[in-house]
Order: C-alpha cells, then sequence, then structure tokens
C-alpha cells in the first residue's frame, strides 16, 4: 500500500434493498475513487440496528452489500471491503467520543429531527448516537476524505466539530475528514415525489428503483413516475419529475443535461420514459448478474470480509490505542 495515497471512507447501511440513488450517487463513485485513494468501504451495520431489523434479513442484506459493493466495479484486492461490527474499535471509539459530544449538537441534526417527529418520545436512543459512530467509523481511519451524499453533510460537519474539540483537548489525534460530494448524480430523487430524495426506506416501492429490480418492474415504475402538465422536455425545478429523469439519464450516460433536452427538443416525455427504462435496464443487467453470482459463493465473500477486516482492525485499533491513552484510560 503506497502511505502517500489519501485515505477516502465510506459506508452504506444494510437496512433495505440498495436503490440506483444509491448506486448512482455513492457506488458509481466510488468506483472512480479506487485507484488514486487509498479506500476503505464499510456496511455499517451497527448503523443500520438503530432501527429494528428482523436478524435473518439483516444477515442477508449485509452480505448481498457487500456483494452489490463488489458487483458495482469496487475491488477487493485494491480496497479494505469490510463490515462494521467485525472491527469493534468503531464501537469503543464511539463511546469515547460521546464523551466530547455535546446534546445540543446531536438535537440539530437534521436527520434525527424527521425521525423523532415520525416516532416521538419513542425513539431509539441509538438514533439520537448515531451520528457519533459515524465520526467514530471515519475518524478511525486517519480520513481524509468521505463521499457521500448531500444529505450526510451535516453529519460530516459534526465529525469535523466532534474531531477539533477533541484535537484541542487532548493534543492533536486526528486527522480532519473533508467531504467529497460528487457533481453527478448527487442526489436522485423519488419517482412519485421528485422534491423527496429516493430512499430504500420509502414506504412506495414504486417512489424508487432497487439495483435488483428486474427489466419489468424497471419498466413499469419508470413508466409511472410522476412528470407534470407543461408537456416539454426542459432542465427545471418547476418540471422536478422531468429533471430527475433527466439527471438519471445524464448519471448512467455521462453526457449533460443540456445535451438531453437539446436531443428531447421535440420528443414527448413517453420516449423519455422509455428511453430512461431502457438505459437504467441495460446498465443494471451486468451488475445484477455479478451480484447474483457472487451471492451463490458465500465462502468467496467470506474471504473478503475477513481480510478486510483484520486490516481494518490492525489500522483502527492503532487510532484507539491513541485515543484511549490521550484521555487517561491506563494501557493494556
Ligand atoms: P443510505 O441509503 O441513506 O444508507 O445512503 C447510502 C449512501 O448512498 C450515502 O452516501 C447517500 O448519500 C447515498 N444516497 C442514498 N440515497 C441517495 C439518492 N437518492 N441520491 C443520491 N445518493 C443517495
Ligand atoms: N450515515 C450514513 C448514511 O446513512 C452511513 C454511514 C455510516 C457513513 N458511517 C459512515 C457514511 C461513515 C460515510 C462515512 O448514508
Amino acid at each position: 500500500m503506497d502511505e502517500r495515497k489519501k485515505v477516502i471512507f465510506s459506508g452504506i447501511q444494510p437496512s433495505g434493498n440498495l436503490t440506483i440513488g444509491n448506486y448512482l450517487g455513492a457506488l458509481k463513485n466510488w468506483v472512480k475513487l479506487q485507484d488514486e485513494y487509498d479506500c476503505y468501504f464499510c456496511v455499517v451495520d451497527l448503523h443500520a440496528i438503530t432501527v429494528r431489523q428482523t436478524p435473518a434479513d439483516l444477515r442477508k442484506r449485509t452480505l448481498e452489500v457487500l456483494a452489490i459493493y463488489i458487483g458495482a466495479g469496487i475491488d477487493p484486492e485494491k480496497n479494505t471491503l469490510f463490515i462494521q461490527s467485525h472491527v469493534p474499535a468503531h464501537s469503543e471509539c464511539s463511546w469515547l467520543l460521546g464523551c466530547n459530544t455535546y446534546m445540543g449538537e446531536l438535537s440539530r441534526m437534521t436527520q434525527y429531527k424527521d425521525k423523532s417527529q415520525k416516532f416521538g418520545d419513542s425513539i431509539g436512543s441509538a438514533l439520537f448516537n448515531y451520528p457519533v459512530l459515524m465520526a467514530s467509523d471515519i475518524l478511525l481511519y486517519n480520513t481524509d476524505l468521505v463521499p457521500v451524499g448531500k444529505d450526510q453533510k451535516q453529519h460530516l460537519e459534526l465529525t469535523r466539530d466532534i474531531a477539533n474539540r477533541f484535537n484541542n483537548t487532548y493534543s492533536e489525534t486526528f486527522k480532519i475528514p473533508e467531504p467529497y460530494i460528487p457533481k453527478a448524480g448527487a442526489k436522485i430523487m423519488s419517482l412519485q415525489e421528485p422534491e423527496k430524495k429516493m430512499s430504500k426506506s420509502d414506504e412506495n416501492p414504486n417512489s424508487y428503483i432497487l439495483i435488483m429490480d428486474p427489466p419489468d418492474v424497471i419498466r413499469k415504475k419508470v413508466s409511472r413516475a410522476v412528470t407534470d402538465t407543461v408537456g416539454k422536455i426542459n432542465y427545471s425545478d418547476e418540471q422536478p419529475g422531468i429533471k430527475n429523469l433527466i439527471n438519471i439519464l445524464s448519471s448512467i450516460k455521462g453526457i449533460t443535461p443540456e445535451e438531453i433536452t437539446a436531443d428531447y427538443s421535440d420528443k414527448g416525455y413517453a420516449q423519455l420514459k422509455s428511453d430512461v427504462a431502457e438505459t437504467i435496464i441495460e446498465e443494471l443487467s451486468p451488475l445484477q448478474e455479478k451480484i447474483k453470482n457472487l451471492l451463490a459463493d458465500k465462502n468467496y465473500l467470506e474471504s473478503i470480509y475477513k481480510t478486510g477486516a483484520e486490516k481494518a482492525n490492525y489500522t483502527a485499533n492503532k487510532i484507539l490505542r491513541k485515543v484511549q491513552k490521550k484521555i487517561g484510560l491506563v494501557p493494556r
């Protein structure tokens, strides 16, 4: 491993089936980073259990997310791929950082505010502390850059605040990470409510396209996508549904929205929808094939996550020991 390479850390929760939002907004960009950076890509199972998961499903989805990472083109030889719970330092560091985090800071997190509105007083305390675990994930690897969608930016800012505070209190310990928000595919919106981001936890399955959705399901979902009554294909905030379809096309094909609107100046919504569906199908088919093959080879997947955990444990433990020592815990 080249010591001079900058470090990247990111993770996805195995809390549902991944959507093309995860793929276009996260995975596809990660693939481009693997040669230039020393990357840690984690399946954050401990984050997923902040809401109740069915144990068998959680196990299955954790392996699925790992298979999706690899299927999307993240090379296990070049990157460290691992499961969060296999590196106990994440949980341990989370406690230590929690002792240096304020209730006020955590209460201001929009994701928490949204969820607490939904669940009221019966919201789990882990949903409140969730960003502290995320900070541990990132800080344990001397991470330089964190590729995340816009929605995670606030959590990253909190991570930086926690790290800076720790460094000021106990002397230089953590590297201060930067967000890395890619331009293309930065946010894919719901097909049913295009003002909202496409989310794997949405109650309406027509609002998202899953990476594993078969072609006929993709065609049906795209054809039902909410549009507008303007009747002309513009790339505009007044036409959020159409804008989202253009973004999907743009991000898969690597062409600009302007080029797309020029192409469609004399075409209708039905044509756009059908082209979007076929483009998604073409992009996902080889991926689905690879993922299915990987999931059929549990031994291979096991060898990947075990090797990954070994590497991750090594790095994370070094930093955790440093943190424990600075705080004044007696070395073991
Ligand atoms: P999540 O599905 O919330 O665990 O997110 C995993 C990663 O995928 C994060 O980096 C998110 O920002 C990204 N992501 C999730 N949904 C979308 C979306 N609709 N558009 C773009 N990126 C997304
Ligand atoms: N909270 C992130 C999300 O919901 C997932 C995550 C957990 C993460 N730990 C991370 C992302 C560390 C980047 C770095 O998308």
